[in-house]
């Protein structure tokens, strides 16, 4: 073996070896659930025990409060530990990852995995969780140079080295192959739930082995939480709110836009772009539209793969989002209460063909020459303020559609990489609103409709408090190029 490709093969090796350990710390988060709740109840009854004794005479009930806590905690942690088993893990967890601990001596920043899912405003639509590389563009560049191409990891940024998780989480297949739509990523089409699991009591995989696990920082942990609240928004009733705010406003302009999908020739293609847990690409599926949703976190897809593949049936589990906070409550009952989910079952919802999540960077799947004029429409909700660079997304999203196509978005522009505080050059450029649109119109996008709505984020909805948003809410059409408004043109 010559010395170049003795080096391409450790780099890979060590790609692998960082992409286990990431994706293990990703499972190890899940599986700190419980003991970081835990914690949290063992210090309010610490607190309590040192109240003056006609003090705790006055909160008697406080005791019983949380041993009710103790038990919502462990529902949850069946719920997340019945995902975890049904999670097929797309790369081999038993590899050895010592080469990773060797090179995190060697380069102390890459050790600094840990801090780069840096999330200012916690359970906040800007935070992102942890990426996903995308497998595909990995396979198309060992096309071209025989080995992986992998990046130099001297060279990637903290975010980069994080993001080599390959493959993809789910296993969604209606159509039992694969859907050709984003060849730049690893697409999976849904899968009816009705075979995949046969009960909650399935044994766990080697990889769950708690020797495989470790502590994580309570920062891993909140983003369980997060993702706890996401399944509200997304899968429970309690979450039509926020959906009828943000989700029913896009399908309803993406019906008045494609009136004639269900005719002979073949449905609109739409992409959604930072899908999170699924639900609104799956009910742009259940109009008649293929549909894609793309999501890089693991943590996202973990979740969406369990809940759309794997449900049996509608409210099959009760989860208790709310225990986690005593702030802002009107009664402990509040705090207490269970949210069913799912609130719809997904196998039964009428999905149409084409249905598929695929896992990646938005940016590095679909700036790929195979996703040119792709698309019917692309819809961005609560998705742009997660680009490091909005100009980027922005250009992507006119590359990828059909000329003519729509871009339907809605969403505020909390960036998520401003404020990185400890990140001194994470890139991040925080545009206005006005100059966003004018980057839009650059890429040859014209408004056709504008307004503003007004929602909330995975929000409690019985809490004193609730962060409003005055989303931007828009249709844009791109217009064919012509020989003055094309971008390359005006670059010319
Ligand atoms: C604020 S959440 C919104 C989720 C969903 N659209 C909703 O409205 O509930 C943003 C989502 O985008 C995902 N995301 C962020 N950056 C991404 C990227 N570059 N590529 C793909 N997904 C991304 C995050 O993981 C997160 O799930």
């Amino acid at each position: 073996m010559s010395p170049i490709e003795d080096e391409q093969l450790r780099r890979r090796k060590l790609e692998e070896a960082l992409e286990v350990k990431s994706l293990r710390r990703i499972i190890s988060a899940y599986l700190n659930y419980p003991e970081a709740a835990e914690e949290d109840i063992k210090r309010y009854e610490r607190c309590f025990r040192r109240l003056p004794l006609a003090h705790k005479a006055l909160l008697s009930h406080l005791p019983l409060k949380f041993q009710k806590l103790r038990w919502c905690v462990s529902k949850n942690s069946y719920f997340i530990f019945e995902m975890l088993k049904a999670f097929d893990p797309p790369i081999d967890m038993s590899v050895d990852t010592d080469i990773a601990e060797d090179h995190a001596i060697e380069n102390a920043p890459v050790q600094q995995l840990s801090s780069t899912e840096m999330n200012p405003h916690s359970c906040q639509p800007g935070s992102n969780i942890t990426l996903l590389h995308n497998a595909k563009v990995d396979e198309l560049r060992s096309g071209e140079d025989g080995l992986s191409g992998t990046p130099n990891p001297e060279t990637l940024s903290e975010e980069k080295k994080i993001q080599s998780l390959s493959e993809n989480v789910g296993n969604f297949s209606v159509a039992s192959e694969r859907n050709g739509m984003a060849q730049g990523g690893d697409v999976h089409s849904y899968q009816s739930a009705t075979h995949c699991c046969d009960g909650h009591a399935s044994p766990s995989p080697d990889w769950l082995d708690p020797s495989l696990q470790f502590h994580v920082p309570l920062a891993d942990v909140d983003k369980v939480r997060c993702i706890i609240r996401n399944i509200v928004r997304d899968w429970a009733a309690e979450g039509q709110k926020e959906r009828d705010e943000c989700y029913r406003p896009i399908l309803q302009e993406l019906d008045r836009l494609f009136p004639d999908r269900s005719s002979d020739s073949s449905p609109p293609a739409c992409l959604v772009p930072g899908a999170g847990l699924g639900r609104l690409a799956l009910e742009i599926s259940c109009l008649g539209f293929i549909s894609q949703g793309n999501e890089f976190s693991y943590y996202m897809m973990i979740c969406s793969s369990f809940i759309l593949n794997y449900s049996q049936t509608s409210e099959e589990w009760n989860i208790y989002p709310w225990i986690h906070s005593n702030c802002n409550l009107l009664s402990d009952k509040d705090q207490l209460r269970p949210v069913s989910i799912p609130d719809i079952h997904p196998a039964s919802a009428g999905i149409t063909e084409g249905f598929s999540m695929c896992g990646g960077d938005f940016v590095e799947v679909y700036n790929d020459p195979s996703q040119v004029g792709a698309w019917d429409a692309v819809v961005t909700c609560f998705f742009l303020d997660t680009a490091h660079n909005i100009v980027e997304y922005i250009e992507i999203i006119s590359k990828i559609l059909k000329d003519g196509g729509v871009w339907i978005n809605l969403g505020p522009l909390l960036y998520h990489f401003a404020d990185a505080y400890n990140q001194e050059d994470e890139m991040s450029i925080e545009l206005s609103l006005e100059d966003v649109k004018r980057v839009a119109f650059h890429h040859g996008f014209e408004i056709e409709k504008e307004s503003t709505i007004a929602t909330t984020y995975t929000t409690n909805q019985r809490s004193m408090m609730q962060n409003q948003y005055y989303a931007a809410f828009w249709t844009m059409r791109k217009k064919p190029p012509t020989p003055t408004s094309a971008p390359d043109a005006a670059a010319a």
